[in-house]
């Protein structure tokens, strides 16, 4: 699905390359999580997945097309959608169903596609019963689960989120995790930039950048087995969470755990 080779990324006038060197291989229907201290390139990383920025050295190839290559531009951006952190960025019209008809419109779809595709985006999403709602009248999680739903509507064969479920409550982003799982079930690659551990835990691939680089790549079972130690960036908070849980003898299970859940038996 990705293919980066030598990867490098300056933005103009910045010190140091804010992605600087990175080798990555992700085929289709993987779902990784990608993790790394602020500022160490996983954004701009995201961005040159979906050709939104070209490598200044190097090479991205999405499903064999030269992502620099301005002849396939429009079909990367077709197949790999990116869903911001703020959603309010990406809500353009002012009833949920015209929002999410946005993109396949501007496609230029037949009406008869637009609308099955509303439709299934609005149901996986959930958002099927608000949608004739105002979309400023929606709540930070639905407006999260909106933004979604417009990425889904293009019918994408992989999906980038960064950061995509910081505004959600835990019960919004236990259903919004759920929805992942059908994507990633029926075929879909997703890359999930996260900061939430019980969130990586659920990715089949854990990629850890640090300063620009992918500093470790495996199996989450690996990378909470005490692998991420041998490693060292400033850590967000969820880590030293998972480190005191290992400590108590946690073993992170197959299935997905829910942060309370460890919590609660750990009697924290
Ligand atoms: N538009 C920009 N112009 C100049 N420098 C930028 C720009 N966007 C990001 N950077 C710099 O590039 C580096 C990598 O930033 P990036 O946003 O990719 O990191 P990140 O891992 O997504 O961080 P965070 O976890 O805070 O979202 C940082 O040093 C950042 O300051
Ligand atoms: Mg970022």
């Amino acid at each position: 699905m990705f293919s980066m080779r030598g990867v490098v990324y300056s933005y103009s006038g910045a010190s140091a390359p804010a992605v600087d060197g990175v080798d990555l291989e992700i085929e289709p229907g993987e779902w990784i999580a990608l993790v790394g201290a602020n500022g160490s390139g996983k954004s701009t990383l995201a961005k040159i997945s979906n050709a939104l920025l070209t490598p200044t050295q190097g090479v991205c190839f999405v499903m064999g097309m030269d992502s620099s290559d301005p002849e396939c531009l429009e079909t990367i951006r077709r197949s790999v959608a990116l869903v911001f952190q703020n959603p309010e960025d990406q809500i353009v019209a002012s009833i949920v169903e015209e929002d999410v008809a946005f993109g396949p419109e501007n496609l230029r779809l037949p009406p008869d596609e637009i609308g099955a595709r509303v439709e299934r985006a609005l149901a996986l999403t959930g958002l099927t019963k608000h949608r004739s709602r105002g979309t400023h009248s929606l709540s930070g999680g639905q407006k999260q689960r909106l933004a979604l739903a417009g990425a889904l509507a293009l019918e994408p064969r992989a999906l980038l989120l960064d950061e995509s479920t910081s505004m959600l409550d835990p019960e919004g982003r236990e259903s919004f995790l759920a929805c992942l799982g059908e994507l990633n079930g029926s075929g879909m690659t997703l890359i999930q930039i996260t900061h939430r551990m019980e969130e990586a835990v659920q990715a089949r691939r854990i990629v850890v950048m640090e300063k620009g680089r992918v500093a470790w790549d495996g199996p989450p079972s690996t990378f909470f087995d005490g692998e991420y130690q041998r490693w060292s960036f400033e850590e967000p908070p969820e880590f030293a969470l998972y480190r005191e849980l290992l400590s108590r003898g946690f073993v992170p299970p197959a299935t997905p755990p829910r942060a309370e859940d460890m919590l609660a038996s750990l009697c924290l």
